[in-house]
């Protein structure tokens, strides 16, 4: 069964039916508001943090409510309907959503109303905005009221789910005359914690409002249709110390095929008195015409500035559309702003990710997350485990399992590196930079410093200490009395090492690329010599020094990751190197990708931790993880294997054949999912799960652009070092680096999959492939 579509050129993703089996979400946002959103107006809205300032309420993914809807009453007949389906659930005679870039738009026909609904966030404020048009196509003249409406938090939603009884006793709504606007916020409460305002405004008159929540539905009502709505008219409540929401009663007359547009102006604001400056801005139906008119302009150019065309739509379509809008949304907002959480910040060893991920495509941003991981390490060398800028760290807010994440500082090095691939900035390295600890370092001696920490923290086997956890998270109980290490970060060390190896040597620093050879050396021969189990490599060691991932095992074997970072990382031997290819090819490969070890955990292994409680097949639990299938792809393509590196990428593809029956898949078919359930779930294998937040966008974006179009940032220059489908006889990218843009044909009459016969650049032969810009 389908539900939606692509449009012809892919730029939307047209849902045709609102009972979609999961909500499908999009993200609109800008760098300080994001609103998600699903096909029905369901999601939530926050100001800088989806933790402290949670603009509006979301309860369940299940239910998909509450959420952003206009109801709307004939007020002679007294039918009423909600033009976003939800909550009320009656069919209408029309209904479709559309999914663009930085846009959701909702199309409904009822009783001869034509309804349109479009949400934005603008480019640059805390503002949402909504625009209604409705369209008299009957044959009478009509009365109509439409109610917008959102509930609403207006603070610390974490607080809220806690202790609500407490919460709502600050909270206070009102109609303001002066701005025509519900103002909404929650009276401090700790001293210096201010929690914002919250507001809805409109271009048009309001007959009534509401801002009690129970007033406007109703008592034991939330998937009806609201008292308010049914009675034709709002009460004008007052909220002071109930549950809040912000609905507006307005007026529509329309003649025979007569049509009105009104807009809604909503958001967050840190000052009352910015409230103002924003429906200023914002409150018109121009204005939000040419708000749209910016965003769309806006998300054409990032589709066009890196730019893919190959034979595959599937392929293209990723990466220039819809994983590259991902990237973008969790570049901003990241970590902890998923449709279930109620968690604040960013983690660490994502953003550094994401920002490696968005260098090719926004070197400016990607830099600002750069900064921020450095700020985040500690003088050790260590690195915090994720951190809000308005909360501090994960650490001090004491999030439980959030902290002792061991290979967070590894990414830190991996970051700088491509940095400096990317803009030959090498001054960058010079430049001083505070530790979160205190005093400061030059950027350099940051990546320094991450590197002998992990080096110096070893156990045993003279691999690295696991601790709570490694680029597994879940793996949370492996080494928590500090004997337990990881078999992973020793290869992720590895390559650390031989990156700033590079580096150093690239610069002149010899002394510091021999440090990191021997430490690579040392590493490389420790991982393996302790971490291969005869077949494959192991995942860890735990506190107890019973191996994780081994044949000894009865679950749990093959770890994925072991098994294509001793290929990134260089540290496999020849010999070992077809037994890991074949575990990877013919043991843990399904029709959606390698699963992330097999067989699945079945019972808690409390010298393991939360993975193996975790259904089976499920996230860290044996599922297709998407994460570690695009290091697989990387793998793949540093071994020039093609077949197998563009195999597993179509099948990652959410609109992958395996998954046209949307009802197995669940999940949108046209963002990443952090993984797909594994083969160890038997009624749930290929359903996919948790979309959007995921590392799989970063890694895929580059996967596609660096290692299978290979068109590849190296320290002195540009490498063109495709691996590429035999059948693609020609594909392109066109690839901005230092100052110039790279419009690369890449041709390929022979069918071959790599290796580069010749090098043009306008139209002259080069000597390599290595182009090096003046
Ligand atoms: C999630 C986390 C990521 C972690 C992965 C595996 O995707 O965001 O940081 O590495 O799970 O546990």
């Amino acid at each position: 069964m389908q539900y939606g579509h692509f449009s012809e050129d892919r730029m939307e993703y047209i849902i045709t039916r609102p009972d979609t089996p999961k909500p499908w979400f999009n993200y609109l946002f800008n760098n300080s508001y994001h609103a998600l959103i699903s096909q029905t107006g369901g999601g939530f809205s926050y100001y800088k943090d989806p933790k402290f300032y949670r603009f509006s309420r979301y309860d369940h993914l299940s239910t998909d409510r509450p959420g952003r809807y206009c109801f709307i009453r004939d007020t002679k007949t007294k039918d009423a309907w909600s033009i976003n389906w939800q909550p009320v659930r009656k069919k209408l005679q029309s209904w479709q959503c559309r999914h663009g870039l930085g846009y959701t738009t909702i199309n409904a026909k009822n009783k001869g109303i034509s309804s349109e609904l479009s949400y934005i966030v603008t480019l640059k404020d805390p503002a949402e905005l909504w625009k209604v048009k409705l369209t008299n196509n009957s044959k009478t003249k009509r009365r109509l009221k439409l109610f917008p409406m959102l509930e609403l938090i207006c603070g610390d939603v974490a607080l809220e789910i806690h202790y609500k009884n407490i919460l709502m006793l600050y909270n206070q709504a009102n109609f303001n005359k002066k701005l025509k606007a519900i103002v909404a916020f929650k009276h401090t409460f700790i001293a210096g914690k201010d929690f914002g305002f919250g507001f809805m405004a409109t271009d048009q008159e309001i007959e009534n409002f509401d801002t009690v929540r129970d007033a406007f539905w109703g008592p034991y009502n939330d998937c009806g249709i609201p008292l308010a709505v049914s009675n034709g008219k709002c009460s004008n409540s007052e909220c002071r110390g109930e549950e809040m929401l912000s609905a507006l009663e307005i007026d529509v007359e329309l003649e025979v095929g007569e049509s009105k547009e009104i807009v809604l102006v909503t958001g967050y604001a840190e000052k009352q008195a910015d409230i103002e400056k924003l429906i200023d801005k914002y409150g018109s139906v121009k204005k939000f015409d040419a708000e749209l008119g910016k965003i769309k302009k806006h998300w054409k150019a990032e589709v066009e500035r890196l730019y893919v065309k190959t034979p595959d739509d599937d392929f293209n379509t990723m990466v220039n559309i819809w994983g590259k809008y991902q990237l973008f949304a969790i570049t901003h907002w990241r970590g902890t702003s998923h449709y279930h959480g109620v968690e604040g910040g960013l983690g660490y060893r994502d953003t550094a990710q994401d920002a490696e991920g968005l260098f090719s495509q926004d070197a400016k941003l990607a830099k600002e997350k750069l900064e921020k991981i450095l700020y985040y390490q500690y003088n050790c060398g260590h690195a915090v485990s994720g951190f809000s800028d308005i909360e501090g760290t994960w650490e001090k807010m004491g999030q439980a399992g959030l902290v002792m994440k061991a290979d967070v500082a590894v990414w830190l090095p991996y970051a700088v590196v491509s940095y400096l691939k990317e803009t030959g900035d090498f001054d960058y390295l010079d430049k001083v930079v505070p530790f979160h600890d205190g005093g400061e370092a030059t950027v350099y001696e940051h990546v320094l410093r991450a590197i002998r920490y992990l080096f110096s923290a070893v156990g045993k086997h003279g691999l690295p200490l696991i601790g709570k956890a490694d680029w597994n998270d879940a793996y949370d109980a492996v080494g928590i009395k500090g004997k337990g290490e990881s078999i992973w970060l020793g290869m992720a060390l590895c390559r650390a090492c031989k990156q700033v190896a590079e580096l150093a040597d690239y610069i002149g620093d010899s002394h510091i690329a021999d440090e990191m050879m021997k430490m690579y050396e040392k590493m490389r021969k420790a991982v393996n010599k302790a971490g291969w189990d005869g077949d494959w490599y192991l995942a860890a060691f735990n506190d107890e020094g019973l191996k994780i991932g081994s044949k000894q095992n009865k679950e749990g074997k093959v770890p994925l990751n072991s098994q294509t970072w001793a290929i990134l990382s260089d540290v496999v031997t020849k010999e070992r190197l077809p037994k890991i290819l074949r575990k990877i090819d013919k043991y843990l490969d399904t029709d959606f990708g390698p699963a992330l070890f097999l067989p699945s955990y079945t019972s808690y292994n409390p010298g393991i931790g939360r993975v193996t409680a975790f259904a089976e097949g499920t996230k860290e639990n044996a599922a297709v993880f998407s994460h570690a299938c695009a290091f697989k792809i990387v793998s793949d393509c540093t071994l020039k294997r093609a077949k197998e590196a563009f195999d597993t990428y179509k099948k990652l593809c959410p609109m992958n054949k395996a998954k046209h029956d949307h009802e197995k898949y669940k999940v949108e078919p046209y963002v990443w999912s952090e993984y797909v359930v594994g083969p160890g779930s038997k009624h749930r294998f290929g359903e996919g799960a948790f979309t959007w937040n995921t590392g799989t966008s970063p890694w895929m974006f580059t996967a596609a652009t660096e290692w299978i179009l290979g068109v590849r940032r190296e320290f002195k220059g540009l490498l063109i070092d495709p691996c590429i489908p035999s059948k693609w006889k020609e594909c392109f990218i066109r690839r901005p680096f230092r100052g110039a843009v790279y419009e690369v044909t890449i041709k390929n009459p022979k069918g071959s999959t790599h290796g580069v016969k010749i090098v043009l650049v306008d139209g002259k032969v080069q000597t390599s492939n290595l182009i090096i810009p003046h």
